[in-house]
């Protein structure tokens, strides 16, 4: 399927995980794909094999992320797609009670703050060009929390959904589309990290899950693939919840 041809994607957390399988499946569907990672040799080898342009950037700096889309527009003519996704697990002890305000804040800086950079640097390439679509990964927990303690972790994820949906209704009328893309629990390094701290935790997790497994990362490109296609052309301002049924159990 080419349902991507020819258009430009950038592509944040490119190097792993589901910003690593999104770009794979964006290539397949005829995209031109610029990997974006603060991890220079997982992004380089990602942009590498997908036969894109790597670009070494931390997205909590405003001048990266003005460099970033800069590079895809020079590069390619176009920015059509912006896939938000980088962003980091919670840390170690993130109930309310334990978390310090540094750890909070870096959080929100990473899995917020650069959506809102990413956001306020690509919308002005889609309104030139009239249309775009912006996917922002948020994740099932913004949407209804978690019995686990990650409150620094929901919050982000909270306001990336809020914003999403913002944004999604700011700009409809002018061809480009918002949605958050809401992923339940997806077999990553991320996931990895979390359920290596604490190995009981991926048993508390699986029995919430009503398909009962966690979501691989191809699952949750392909749900990218079609936000980004304009089969999803009516589809904006969405929490689109790819998460195994968790959300409805
Ligand atoms: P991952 O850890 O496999 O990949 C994240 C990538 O982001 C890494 O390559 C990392 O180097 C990059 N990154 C981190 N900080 C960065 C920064 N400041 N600037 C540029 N790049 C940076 O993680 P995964 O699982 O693929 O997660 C991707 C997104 O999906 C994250 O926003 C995460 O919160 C979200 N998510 C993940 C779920 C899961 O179960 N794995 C569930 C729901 C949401």
């Amino acid at each position: 399927m080419q349902r991507l041809q020819d258009r430009v994607a950038v592509i944040t957390g490119a190097g792993s995980g589901i910003g690593l399988a999104t770009a794979r499946r964006f290539a397949e569907e005829g995209a031109k794909v610029v990997c974006v990672d603060l991890d220079e040799p997982s992004g380089a080898k990602a942009a590498d094999e997908v036969g894109g342009l790597f670009v070494k950037a931390d997205v909590t700096s405003e001048d990266d992320v003005v460099r970033m889309y800069q590079t895809a527009f020079d590069a390619y003519g176009s920015v059509d797609i912006a896939f938000n996704n980088a962003g980091i697990s919670p840390p170690d002890d993130d109930s309310i009670l334990e978390t310090g305000l540094d750890a909070w804040r870096r959080v929100q800086e990473v899995n917020l703050t650069s959506v809102y950079l990413c956001c306020k640097h690509v919308i002005p390439y889609m309104r030139h060009q009239g249309k775009g679509s912006i996917i922002n990964t948020a994740s099932f927990v913004a949407v209804m929390g978690s019995a686990t303690s990650q409150i620094s972790y929901t919050a982000s994820k909270g306001g990336v959904l809020a914003m999403s949906r913002e944004l999604g209704v700011q700009f409809a009328r002018e061809g480009i589309r918002v949605n958050a893309l809401c992923p339940g629990p997806v077999n990553t390094p991320l996931l990895q990290e979390l359920f290596a701290k604490d190995p009981e935790r991926a048993q508390r997790r699986l029995v919430h899950i009503p398909v009962g497994r966690f979501a691989e990362a191809t699952e949750i490109a392909a749900a990218v693939a079609f936000l980004a296609s304009d089969d999803a052309s009516f589809i904006t301002g969405a929490e689109f919840l790819v998460d195994g049924g968790i959300s409805g159990a």
